[in-house]
């Protein structure tokens, strides 16, 4: 099974992005668009997981969110990865607090500590809206509109999810398979 942990959109953030992510698919870049209700911020990615690690892993997770209270962060702005003169994942960047950093470390030590490779790369916290597909480019203009997007209103982020991700025909779907309230 594939694994990963996030953060999913609650539905008053959910409502704010919706605004300006439908307004990018309207304009018809060569983009596969994440589902609206599927959008979130990554934590970690395990990958493919023998599926009798699931319960050493939800425990692990337990113990990172242990003591963790809600977390507040905004969206603050648009952006692409890996980079300006090679736009392939449409984002928009968000702005938490100390303890998002600190939950994401948790996590990518006790990753390490059950044998998955660390990320090897700073925790950029995004979400993604979109990837550019295969062989096509993004408009040139695109840039200037992500740019354009605008701080939004703070939300509250109530759970860490670990996700099943399942390669379907029309894209991965994602089932949830153990939730943790930051309460
Ligand atoms: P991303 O939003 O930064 O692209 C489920 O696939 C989630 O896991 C995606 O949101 C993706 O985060 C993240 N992820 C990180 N590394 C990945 C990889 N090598 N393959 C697929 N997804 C990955």
């Amino acid at each position: 099974m594939r694994l990963f942990v996030a953060v999913p959109l609650p539905p008053d953030a959910q409502e704010a992005v919706s605004d300006v992510f439908r307004g990018f698919r309207e304009l018809g870049w060569p983009v596969r668009w994440v589902p609206e209700a599927d959008l979130h911020l990554t934590l970690k990615f395990f990958g493919e997981v023998a599926p009798t690690r699931l319960e050493t892993i939800v425990e692990m997770l337990g113990f990172c969110v242990d003591g963790m209270g809600p977390l507040d962060m905004t969206v603050t702005g648009g952006g692409v990865f890996p980079h300006r003169s090679h736009p392939r994942v449409i984002r928009l960047d968000l702005d938490g607090p100390p303890e998002l950093e600190l939950l994401q470390d948790r996590i990518e030590r006790g990753g390490v500590r059950l044998g998955f490779p660390p990320e090897g790369r700073l925790f950029h916290p995004h979400i993604t809206l979109g990837r550019v597909r295969e062989g096509h480019r993004l408009p040139e203009d695109a840039l200037d509109r992500l740019d354009a997007v605008p701080s939004m209103a703070p939300f509250l982020a109530t759970r860490v999810v670990l996700f099943e991700s399942e390669l379907t025909r029309s894209g991965p779907r994602y089932q949830p398979r153990a939730e943790f309230p930051l309460a």
